[in-house]
Order: structure tokens, then sequence, then C-alpha cells
């Protein structure tokens, strides 16, 4: 290919938001060569990107991003202009059964990737960015009111949110430090197409398809801002090439509902979908104990992002989560080859043997 003129790397590309990245970057821009580089945990499924996997403008390296020589030989090879960094340990309640792979991958994988990124550009940052995707986690539990706002002091309460926050006082530390032209972004809870259904969302799709109890934690009163994950991954874009070096925007939806209602409300999309009669799927939900320190409330302000890019939200919740459940009944595939564990053979299918 010589028409490239940016080489991406996106870390994490074969999990849930990065898929949708990646999907995005590679269709949208023809001309900047994509490399997805993913450590295939439980969370990378390469099955995320069959759509695009065979475009000229992509390619896929199995890579751990804590593997400084790996890190340094992929950097020398494709000369990256830019990285988004999403690879992470994603989920909390992993996260309270093992901290010590959230310290590894969000903090020593991050603040690896920074010095390679540092040591391979070596002060030439002209046209360069380190783009670093956090959540709004880091920023702790909200009481009734208010938002969270780029200014709000970091909180974070559990080992996942900890470990985030980490990976993001470093990465400011390298802009102040050594003037690595970084940007970052904390995101509110996504949901939509390709979601590890650990999560509560296709977690709740998958057992209501399955007439299986639906575990709602503590009194279900928690509450979530929820966004499209393609408008995500719309803000990825727009902060990657516009966004100004060395801020940090929050991205929301002002979207914000209790667990237990949304659960409800999936339960009624449903029994729609599924001919069920209506309060049926509801019948399923089944309190559970509580996350041992459950963060109560999470609301963004995104109006930064909103003023100074022009982005905001494309879909109302109710039609995004429609589009979702739909997805998921049309791909029942894709989720047994979770359940079952098949998935995991995608890689060695596909890419082995070439
Ligand atoms: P995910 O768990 O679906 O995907 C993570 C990906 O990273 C997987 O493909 C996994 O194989 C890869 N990975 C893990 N450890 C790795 C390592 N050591 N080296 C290379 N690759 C590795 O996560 P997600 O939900 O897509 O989240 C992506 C990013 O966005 C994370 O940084 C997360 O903190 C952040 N985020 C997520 C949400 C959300 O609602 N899911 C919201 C805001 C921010
Ligand atoms: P989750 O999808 O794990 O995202 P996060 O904890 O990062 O916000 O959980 C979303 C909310 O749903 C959170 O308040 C915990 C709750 N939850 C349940 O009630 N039951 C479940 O089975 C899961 C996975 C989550």
């Amino acid at each position: 290919m010589n028409n490239i003129k940016k080489t991406l790397l996106v870390t994490g590309g074969a999990g849930f938001i990065g898929s949708h990245v990646v999907r995005l970057f590679v269709n949208k821009y023809p001309d900047y060569l994509i490399v997805n580089l993913d450590a295939l945990t439980y969370a990378g499924n390469l099955e995320n990107l069959k759509d695009v996997e065979a475009k000229e403008n992509y390619i896929f390296e199995k890579a751990d991003i804590t593997d400084e020589p790996r890190m340094q030989e992929l950097f020398d090879q494709y000369k990256f202009d830019g990285v988004i960094h999403l690879a992470a340990e994603s989920h909390v309640d992993r996260s309270i059964l093992d901290p010590l792979q959230f310290v590894r991958t969000n903090v020593l994988g991050t603040v690896n990737l920074l010095n390679v990124a540092r040591k391979f550009w070596n002060g030439n940052f002209e046209g360069k960015r380190f783009y670093h995707v956090s959540t709004d986690e880091v920023y702790g539990s909200l009481g009734e009111e208010g938002f969270f706002t780029e200014e709000t002091a970091y909180d974070p309460r559990s080992p996942y949110s900890a470990s985030k926050a980490s990976s993001d006082h470093f990465v400011m530390a390298y802009f102040h430090t050594y003037h690595l032209p970084v940007v970052m972004s904390n995101c509110s809870n996504n949901y939509g197409s390709h979601h590890f259904p650990e999560k509560l969302i296709p977690l709740m799709i998958n057992n209501i398809r399955n007439n299986k109890p639906l575990p709602v934690y503590g009194k279900g009163e928690n509450v979530r801002d929820w966004l499209y994950v393609e408008d995500h991954a719309r803000a990825i874009d727009v902060i990657f090439h516009n966004g100004r070096e060395g801020e940090k925007y929050n991205v929301g939806g002002f979207n914000e509902w209790k667990n237990i209602d949304l659960v409800h409300l999936l339960c009624r999309i449903m029994d729609t979908k599924l001919g069920r009669e209506e309060g049926e799927s509801a019948k399923l939900i089944s309190y559970v104990t509580d996350r041992p320190g459950h963060d109560l409330r999470y609301a963004i302000d995104a109006t930064k992002l909103n003023k100074e890019l022009g982005w905001s939200p494309s879909l109302q919740f109710e039609e995004g989560l429609e589009k979702t459940v739909d997805w998921y009944l049309r791909n029942e595939e894709w989720i047994n080859h979770i359940t079952s564990g098949n998935y995991k053979h995608y890689y060695e299918t596909q890419y082995d043997q070439r």
C-alpha cells in the first residue's frame, strides 16, 4: 500500500469498544494503516472484526502491552504516528477478585507504552499523538445530585478504577514531564453490539433469552449513565483529531438509569421481540448480594466536548437499546461461541495458518 498517510496503533482493538474504534477508523480513513494490537485475553475476540479483517489498511498483531521488547519491535517496524490506547482489564467484579492483574495491565502496560512511544518519537512530536481512553469511574461515586466534570478530583474506589486512575496520572505526568503529546478521555458506561456478556446489559439480554435468573446486585438502585458504543467511537475520532494536547474530555450521554429500571426496560423490549406475554421476562429478576464497595451513581457532564469539538450523542437510549437487543438476537452464533469458549479458536484458524 503506498497511499498511507498515517500509521496508527490501536491497543485492545479486539475488545468491545476497541473493535468499534477499529471498524470506524478502517472504514473512514482508507489512507490510515490501522494496526490492532491485542493480547487476546478472555475479553479479546477477533470475531468482532470479521467484517474488516480483509481490508488492506488493517493489520492484527497479537501482543501484550506489558512486553517491552515486543512493543519496541512493533514501533520500529510500523513507525506509528499515533496511538489510541484502549487495552485494559475492564471488569470491576474481576478486579475485586484479582487486583494485581489490573495493576499489571492497566498501570504497568500503560507506562510501558508511554515509555516506548517516548523513546521512539525521541522528542520529534510533530504530527504525533498518544490518546489514552479512560473511564468516568476514576471520579468515584456521586450522591443523588451533581455531575463529574473534567475538574472533579479523582476518588477511585474499586481496584479497577484505582488502576485506571493511576494510568491517567501517568499519562498526564508524561505530558508535563516529557511533553509527550497526549490527549485523554473519560467515558461513562457503554452499551451496544459485541459487548462481552459479563457486563450488565449483554448478561441480562443473554439470560432473558435463555430464561435464566437476572442477577440484580443489592436493591438495583445504583445509577449508571449509558452511552451507545458507536457514539463513543465517534467521540474518540473527534478527540484524536481535534482535541487539544494535554487536555482531557469527558464523554457521556446525559442518560442516567437506575439498574432496576434498566432491567425492567430490557425485559419489556425482550418480551415484545420474543413474543412473550408482557411481564414474563421480569419474573426472572433475582436480587443478589451487592458488589463490595458498589459505587452508587455515575453521571458525566460532557459539555466541554460538545462546546469545543461539537460532539453529541446520536441516539436516544430506547432506540439504542432496541438496536442492541436486535443485534444479539440476530447474532446468536457470536454469543454461543463465547459461552462455549469457541471464540478462542478463531485466532488460530484465521491467523496461525497464514
Ligand atoms: P474489553 O475488556 O472489552 O476489551 C479489552 C481488550 O484489551 C481485550 O480485547 C483484551 O484482549 C485486551 N487486553 C487486555 N489486556 C491486554 C494486554 N496486556 N495487552 C494487550 N491487550 C490486552 O474492554 P472495553 O469495555 O472495550 O474497554 C476498552 C477501554 O475503554 C478500557 O481502557 C476501559 O477502561 C475503557 N472504558 C470502558 C467503558 C465501558 O463501558 N466498557 C467505559 C469507559 C471507558
Ligand atoms: P457493569 O456492567 O459491570 O459496569 P460497571 O460496574 O463498570 O458500571 O455493571 C453496571 C451496573 O450493573 C453496576 O451498578 C453493577 C450492576 N450489575 C448487576 O446488578 N448485576 C450484574 O450481573 C452485573 C454484571 C452488574
